[in-house]
This record gives structure tokens, C-alpha cells and sequence, in this order.
């Protein structure tokens, strides 16, 4: 029998009596409708062809099935649902073998549970990571791997959403075998999951003397069943309290506990309701809206125009908290790195920042001395800029000072090698004036690290007027290489993050001093599901170099504009937060969690005062609307003036350097969840009170006007 197209994504072959069906549907083999519908009447075909004993379903491509297309959700549903697939495929009246390679996640395991037989590939990743999308498993998931894995440690398998490789899915009984890697190799070479599916689907046929049998999973009996209702209401009580305000995970649970109260069939509706329930929630939008951005932000003008330069070797210039960050992260990345500093003291202290952090490492058990050693044999300390000559990537991280940094660029453009990229890691510095600095701007950039820098995942890519293209493509490559995500944003004052934080934490200032306290402020922050409040966070980092920036921006501030000054009386005493003991809190005996301190609100109040400010309350809801509101409309100045490239770009920024609750999909996204002609009554309404600082941003005027919303501005790169 031929190849026959069932679907545009779907083939079917007999080979001997196998019958064949290969799913291609590019790049991940997504189970958008065409698959849904190829797979369906491929079922049917199966059945009713008298040559094929037994099925098997096939991938091409590196992945399996990366389940559902997620961009397929929120539109109207086409038929058939992916449930009615697993359902139809586990209805055969043939044996049907499912042969796994590369990723079968959410749905496309669901497919293979739909199957009677399951062989993987040994690098195979299997999941259920539905959960971070704000989903749950919506094809059988819930009701079919509690019957093989056991109730508790499926539905631990679907909150986490962490893939399991080939022997852990063997263990669970979620696979029935592993491919013998030496019988892969020695098949053809591009098709092992075709050659040993056939194999197993050939080795049930001939076991026995009437076909092989079917073996549906919806027949096997829930094991222990009182049992595993005590362990889900234990697992729920526990959930309850660590999802913080997730919607799915708890509709998981009760998925599973219908496994075990319901017969299959109720268990199956009653997972595609609440399925349901989670594709129509604003956490799904703002998950899924999170999953597309952090893909989308390598994609910039310049990735079309040039190919990177070759970074074999890496310098950093400073070796305080940043360098050294900046230092174990590209260890970590596997490249070789020299430490300059400007004296023997300080390259020592530097060393030792680096040395600290693999320490840490050996001293928790992640990573042997063996390890250790050879990370570090790859890294080389020096006081002297000639050791640079042949370095091919350089990032300065020294004292945020424009002076001393033009200094150390006039330094590195005597000694590098032509080609070589020089980058900056300042906060806020203007990097074409650094540039400038040079014979050679066109290869320097900006590489905006976060503190951590070997743990936070943003980089900002700063991109000034003269660099090349092709040094803003390296620049995404070693984002890359180093486990980052990068966001391109344009030089001005802070960039995109730090710009549009300024704002935000202005409106919390002035929210202070009209009547909430730091408290409440953080309260309300959390609330609405960040980590940590504004305050949390100025004593987490040190309430100093806030106060810096402060004082170095006294001079050129409007004297108009509206100035709290209650931080810098609290730095005034010399309160900087944790590692001081005091700042917003009181961090008795080194504790990590502060402690609300009355003399703090007694500076409050005495600000208050001194500016005749009669407190008034403020709601938690108030307090959000305001942060929010600032946020969004500095958003909007940001992208008018062309710092961020996309409303998408924005939402990175925050969700992966702020904190920003990834459920919420990002700060632009949030305001379009909230309607922007909302936001933008909320900002004129403010600007009663404070015209100057609540000035409407004419791009976020203008798109109200329109009826449009941020998303009409992220198209795709
Ligand atoms: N639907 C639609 N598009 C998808 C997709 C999906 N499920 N998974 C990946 N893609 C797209 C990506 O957006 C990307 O598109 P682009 O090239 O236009 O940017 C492209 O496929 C390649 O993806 P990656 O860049 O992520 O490729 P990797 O090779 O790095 O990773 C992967 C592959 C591990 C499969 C990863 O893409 C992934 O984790 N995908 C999502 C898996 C998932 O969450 N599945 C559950 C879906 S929900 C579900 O199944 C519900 C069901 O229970 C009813
Ligand atoms: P730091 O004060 O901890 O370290 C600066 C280091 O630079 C010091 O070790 C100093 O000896 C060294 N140095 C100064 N002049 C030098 C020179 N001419 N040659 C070689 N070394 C020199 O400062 P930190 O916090 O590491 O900041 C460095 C840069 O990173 C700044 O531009 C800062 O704005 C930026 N940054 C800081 C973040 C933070 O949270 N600390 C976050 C992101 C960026």
C-alpha cells in the first residue's frame, strides 16, 4: 500500500501488517486540527483494513508530539477534540503502538496513553507540563496516568509540569519499554522510533496465534483507592497554600480525585469541563501570552541582517558583585574568562566573589571539587588591560561612573584586537557617550545584567546608535550560550526596566506619604502575586545605591516635580536594609525576613507632617491600580520613544528581571486584560491630584482612541 495522505499533517503506510501513521506537522508536531483530524480517520482507517493486524503511530521530525497547538486556544473549537482522538485511538480494535522520540508533552503524551502500547527512545522527555500554561491536562491526562502511575505520584507529575526522562516514565509505568540504543543505531540511522515500533508491534503480532492483544488503560483499576483520596486531600490542603492564587493546580486535584470516585467516562467530562474552566481563565491568556513573548524577544531586526561574531574567550573589567556574577555565568556557559581589575587588593577580592560562589556549590552537594576545579581552571585573574589583546568578547562592570567608565573603554580600544566586542554593564549610563569614547563604537553595546547575575535570567541588550548589526546578533548568541533571555532595549536613562521602575516606585513614594505605609504598600504588592513588595526589595538590594542615583539626579530634577524624601531619611541613619540590619525593616540577628519597624513609620509620619499631608487610606485595590497605572503608561512612553521594541518586549523584561507574576503575562499584557481605555481613566483621574507626574502617554490616548490594545503592536518579527 502506498503512502496516503489521511490529513495534511497525517500519513498512513502498511508495512507487512503494520499500518503506519506518521504525524509532520512542523516544527513540533503540535496537534493542531489537521493532526487532530489526520489521526482520527487514520483510527477508522485502521479498523477498517483487513491487512493491518496491528497500528503504529510515528513522529517525523525531532519530537513526538509537543501537545495541543496552544495557538489554537481561546479561538472557536474545531472537531475533532483532542479527548475524542485519544478516545477513537484507544477504541481500536487492533493493537496500537505508540514509538516516543525526542519531547511527548501534554497532549502528545495523552496520545500515547490513548495508545496500548508505549516504546520511547532513550533521550525521550515526557510531561504533563500543562500547569505552566494555567491549564490542566484536558485529554485523558488526568484520568489515564493516575491508572499507571498510581494516584499520588500522577497528580504530583501534573502540578509540577517538570518533564521525566525515558527510565523514570519506564518506572512509573507510563512506558512500557525502552529502544536498546545499539538496535537504534543500527537501524537506518533517521528513523530508530519507525524501525523499533515496528519491531515491537511485529513482536506482539507474532505472540499469539489470534493477533496481539488490545490493552486500553481506561480498564485498569485505580490501585489502592482509599488511600489515594487521603493523599489528595492532603496534596490539595498543601497546594491550596503554595500556589498562591493559581487557578489550575487545584483543578488538577479534583480531576484526578474523579479517576478515582467515577467510572472513566464521568472522569473524562468531568475533565473536559474543567479543562474548560481553565482555557477561559485570564492566568491561561497571561501564561500562554509569557510562553510566545520570552520566544518571540530574540527575534529583532538585526537577527535578519547579520550572522554574530566567533566568542571563543571573554573578559570582565571589575570584579565586585557584578563582574563576579558575570563571571560564573559564562564559567557556567563553559568559556574561558579573565578578571581585570585595577590593583592587586581588588583582583584578590574579586577572585574570591568567584570562588565564594562555587564553594556554595560544593558545600550543598551540587557539584564535586573535581568540578570545581575544572570550572576554575578556565578562569584567569590580572591587573594588567594587555592581557586583553586577544580576547573576543569584553564586559566592563566596574564603579557606575561615566568618567571612570569612558576611562576603562579608551583603555580596552588601545589594547583589543579589531572585531572584538566591547560591552557595558551600566544601569543607566548614556553607552553612545561611552561609545564615543572609542575609535570603534560600532562595536560596543550594552549587556545589562541582574543582580545575581549567575542567577536572574534578563539580560537587557542595549543597543546605541553606531554598534553593528552583527555585534547585537553576538550579543543574542551569548544570551544564549549563557541561559539568559535577552530583551533588546535602546539607550536612554534606565533602559527599559530600570526607566519604567523609577516611575512606578515614584507613584509607591507618593502613595507613602499620602496615608499607606511601606507595609501596606509591599502587602498589596504581593498580593497581587509578586514575590516581594518595592520596599522588600530596596532592603533585599541595599537602599544606598538607590539613594546614589538619587543624589546624582538631584540636580537635574524638576524642581516642579512632586520629590518624597522618606528613603533618603531612612538612609540618612544609615539604614540600608539587610545587610545593615534595618531599612523599611528590622532585621534582627541577620534575619532574612524583616520585621515592620514603628521608628520607620514614625519618619512617615514626620514627613507627612512637615508637608501638612492629612493621611488617608488607601485600599489594597487602590494601591494596585495606581502601580499599575504608572507602570503601564511609562510602558507606553517607552515604546513611543522606541526603547522597547514591542509591548511583548516589556512583559520579558518584567516577568523575568522584576518579578512581575508570570500568570499575569507581563504589565503591558496586564493592562490589556484590564482594558486600556481603563487604565487610561484611572492615570486622568490621578493627574487631578499631580498633572505633572500623571501625564497621559499620547501612544497609550492614542490607542484607546483607536479601540486597539497593546497586543495590535506585538506582530511578529
Ligand atoms: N503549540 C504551538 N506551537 C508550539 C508548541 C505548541 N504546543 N510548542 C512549541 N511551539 C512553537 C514555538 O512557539 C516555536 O515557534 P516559533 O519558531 O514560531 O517561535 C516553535 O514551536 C519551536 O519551539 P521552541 O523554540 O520552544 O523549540 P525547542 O526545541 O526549544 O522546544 C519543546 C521544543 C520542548 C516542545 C517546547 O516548544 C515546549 O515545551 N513546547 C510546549 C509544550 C507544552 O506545553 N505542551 C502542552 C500544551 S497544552 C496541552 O497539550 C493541552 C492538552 O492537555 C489538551
Ligand atoms: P561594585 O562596586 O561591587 O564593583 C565595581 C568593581 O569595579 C570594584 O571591584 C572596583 O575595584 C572595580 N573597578 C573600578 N574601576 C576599575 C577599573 N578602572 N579597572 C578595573 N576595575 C575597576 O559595583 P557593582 O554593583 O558590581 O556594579 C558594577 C556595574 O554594574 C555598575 O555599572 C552598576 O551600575 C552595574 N549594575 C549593578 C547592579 C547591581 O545590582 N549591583 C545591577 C546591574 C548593573
Amino acid at each position: 500500500m502506498a503512502n496516503e495522505n489521511v490529513s495534511p499533517a497525517v500519513t498512513t503506510q502498511l508495512h507487512g501488517h503494520v499500518l503506519v501513521i506518521t504525524v509532520n506537522n512542523p516544527p513540533v508536531n503540535a496537534l493542531s486540527a489537521a493532526v487532530r483530524q489526520g489521526l482520527f480517520a487514520a483510527i477508522e482507517q485502521a479498523d477498517a483494513e483487513p491487512d493491518a493486524k496491528a497500528v503504529l503511530i510515528v513522529s517525523e521530525g525531532k519530537t513526538f508530539i509537543a501537545g495541543a497547538d496552544i495557538r489554537e486556544f481561546g479561538k472557536p473549537p474545531v472537531l475533532p477534540s483532542l479527548p475524542e482522538v485519544c478516545n477513537r485511538i484507544e477504541a481500536c480494535n487492533k493493537p496500537v503502538v505508540a514509538a516516543l522520540q525526542g519531547a511527548a508533552l501534554g497532549g502528545g503524551l495523552e496520545v500515547a496513553l490513548g495508545a496500548h502500547y508505549r516504546l520511547a527512545l532513550p533521550a525521550v522527555k515526557v510531561g504533563l507540563p500543562e500547569v505552566d500554561l494555567g491549564l490542566m491536562p484536558g485529554a485523558g491526562g488526568t484520568q489515564r496516568a493516575p491508572r499507571l502511575m498510581g494516584v499520588k505520584a500522577a497528580a504530583e507529575f501534573m502540578l509540577s509540569g517538570k518533564p521525566i526522562g525515558a527510565q523514570a516514565a519506564l518506572q512509573a509505568g507510563l512506558i512500557d519499554r525502552i529502544v536498546d540504543t545499539a538496535n537504534a543505531a543500527a537501524s537506518d540511522g533517521n528513523r530508530p522510533a519507525l524501525d523499533a515500533g515496528l519491531a515491537y508491534a511485529n513482536e506482539l503480532l507474532g505472540t499469539q496465534a489470534t493477533g496481539a492483544p488490545v490493552r486500553r488503560v481506561r480498564d485498569i483499576a485505580i490501585p489502592d483507592p482509599e488511600a489515594a483520596l487521603v493523599d489528595l486531600t492532603a496534596l490539595a490542603a498543601d497546594t491550596a497554600k503554595k500556589s498562591s492564587g493559581l487557578f489550575s493546580p487545584l483543578k488538577i486535584i479534583e480531576a484526578v480525585r474523579a479517576s478515582v470516585e467515577l467510572p472513566f467516562d464521568d472522569g473524562m467530562a468531568l475533565e473536559r469541563r474543567l479543562f474548560l474552566t481553565c482555557i477561559d481563565s485570564p492566568q491561561r491568556a497571561g501564561l500562554i501570552h509569557a510562553f510566545f513573548a520570552e520566544r518571540e524577544v530574540s527575534k529583532v531586526p538585526e537577527a535578519r541582517a547579520a550572522a554574530p561574531r566567533a566568542v571563543d574567550s571573554l573578559a570582565i573589567i571589575g570584579g565586585g558583585t557584578m563582574g563576579a556574577g558575570i563571571a560564573v555565568a559564562a564559567l557556567d556557559a563553559g568559556l574561558p574568562v579573565v578578571m581585570v581589575e585595577r590593583d592587586a587588593d581588588s583582583i584578590a577580592r574579586g577572585v574570591a566573589n568567584v570562588t565564594k560562589v562555587y564553594d556554595g556549590l560544593v558545600a550543598k552537594g551540587r557539584m564535586t571539587e573535581a568540578q570545581k576545579a575544572a570550572t576554575l581552571a578556565r578562569f584567569k585573574s590580572s591587573t594588567d588591560y594587555a592581557d586583553l589583546a586577544n580576547t573576543d568578547l569584553v564586559i566592563e562592570a566596574v564603579f557606575e561612573d561615566l568618567a571612570v567608565k569612558k576611562a576603562v573603554f579608551q583603555q580596552l580600544d588601545k589594547v583589543c584586537k579589531p572585531g572584538a566586542v566591547l560591552a557595558t554593564n551600566t544601569s543607566y549610563l548614556d553607552i553612545d557617550a561611552i561609545a564615543a569614547s572609542t575609535s570603534r563604537p560600532q562595536d560596543v553595546i550594552g549587556l545589562h545584567f541582574f543582580s545575581p547575575a549567575n542567577i536572574m535570567k534578563l539580560l537587557e541588550i542595549v543597543v546605541p546608535a553606531q554598534v553593528s548589526a552583527d555585534v547585537v546578533v553576538t550579543a543574542f548568541e551569548l544570551a544564549k550560550r549563557m541561559k539568559k533571555v535577552p530583551v533588546r532595549a535602546g539607550v536612554c536613562d534606565g533602559f527599559i526596566g530600570n526607566r519604567i521602575l523609577a516611575t512606578y516606585k515614584q507613584a509607591a513614594d507618593y502613595m507613602m506619604e499620602d496615608g499607606a505605609s511601606p507595609y501596606q504598600i509591599d502587602a498589596a504588592v504581593r498580593g497581587f502575586g509578586y514575590p516581594m513588595g518595592p520596599c522588600q526589595v530596596t532592603d533585599l538590594a541595599g537602599g544606598d545605591i538607590g539613594w546614589a542615583t538619587r543624589k546624582r539626579r538631584a540636580a537635574t530634577r524638576d524642581p516642579k516635580a512632586r520629590y518624597v524624601e522618606i528613603a533618603d531619611r531612612i538612609c540618612e541613619r544609615g539604614w540600608f536594609g539587610q545587610k545593615t540590619g534595618r531599612g523599611f525593616y528590622l532585621y534582627p540577628q541577620g534575619a532574612r525576613t524583616g520585621q515592620p519597624d514603628p521608628e520607620v513609620l514614625a519618619i512617615v509620619d514626620a514627613e507627612r507632617a512637615k508637608k501638612g499631608i492629612t493621611p488617608r487610606s488607601f485600599t489594597p485595590e487602590e494601591i494596585m491600580r495606581r502601580y499599575m497605572a504608572a507602570m503601564v503608561n511609562e510602558g507606553a512612553k517607552v515604546l513611543a520613544d522606541g526603547i522597547a521594541l514591542r509591548p511583548l518586549d516589556i512583559d520579558v523584561t518584567f516577568l523575568y528581571g522584576y518579578g512581575f507574576p508570570r500568570f499575569r503575562g507581563g504589565p503591558m499584557k496586564h493592562a490589556d486584560t484590564v482594558g486600556l481605555a481603563n487604565i487610561l481613566a484611572d492615570i486622568r483621574a490621578f493627574a487631578q491630584e499631580d498633572p505633572l507626574f500623571w501625564q497621559p502617554a499620547p501612544l497609550l490616548e492614542k490607542l484607546v482612541a483607536e479601540g486597539k490594545d497593546f497586543a495590535s503592536l506585538n506582530q511578529r518579527g
